[in-house]
């Protein structure tokens, strides 16, 4: 597995300060220890109310699943000098490209930013950068892999979760039947992301 760009940095709201954190894989333990049995017990019945689809999803399950499969690759943001890990992502080697489907692309399955440094659930707490730091390391593993940063993504319906990919270059494509919105980061979009992160030339 490339793990690019391992070292990343966020933003610790409450101090104002920079934090380093890193890109690690997440085994099924990890999973269960950290995310599964943390990630929505810090939160209280009013902040969660309006949860997202992802408050079901089971990290440990997803990661057993991936370590048996060489193409699915599932990684944590294990934030330094805590045992916090801080958002996961499960992403897919050897997909086809959206807008031509001849192109190989990396494919984002699932992406999620513990809930308490979700800006939209939670202002002034946590960190910011983990979903960026995230989506980062899959375009750089698509450009590693010779892919061009190619990555593409289904994204649920919601408005800020598409600018979220929007501001970061990705295009949409179409709308699938269950309401998600098949986007695609192009080769000059993620090349110009790695270019301004130092992680491509
Ligand atoms: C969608 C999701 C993954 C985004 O992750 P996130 O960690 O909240 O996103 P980030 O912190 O990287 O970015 C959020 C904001 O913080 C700011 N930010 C990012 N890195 C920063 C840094 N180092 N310093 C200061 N601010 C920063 C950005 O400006 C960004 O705002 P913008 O999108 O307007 O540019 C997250 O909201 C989530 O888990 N949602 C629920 C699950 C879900 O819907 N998953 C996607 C399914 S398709």
């Amino acid at each position: 597995m490339a793990l690019l760009p391992g070292k990343v940095s966020l933003l610790d709201v409450s101090s104002g300060r920079d934090l380093s954190a890193k890109i690690v894989e997440l085994t099924p333990g990890l999973a269960r220890a950290r995310i599964d049995r943390v990630w929505w017990n810090d939160l209280d019945a009013t902040s969660t109310k309006n949860c997202p689809e992802d408050r079901d999803w089971k990290w440990a399950d997803i990661a057993a699943q991936a370590q048996g499969c060489r193409d699915f690759i599932c990684v944590g943001v294990s934030v330094a000098d805590t045992d916090e890990i801080c958002g996961a992502m499960l992403y897919q080697v050897g997909a086809a490209s959206f807008f031509n489907p001849a192109n190989l692309a990396i494919e984002v399955l699932l992406l999620a930013t513990k809930p308490t440094s979700r800006g939209l659930l939670l202002a002034n707490l946590g960190y910011r950068g983990v979903g960026s730091a995230l989506l980062l390391q899959a375009v750089a593993h698509s450009y590693g892999l010779g892919l061009k940063g190619r990555t593409v993504l289904r994204s649920i319906p919601a408005e800020a979760t598409i600018q979220f990919y929007k501001k970061r270059g990705f295009d949409s494509h179409s709308t699938e039947p269950d309401g998600k919105i098949k986007m695609e980061l192009k080769p000059e979009h993620a090349q110009s992301w790695l270019r301004n992160k130092g992680l491509a030339l």
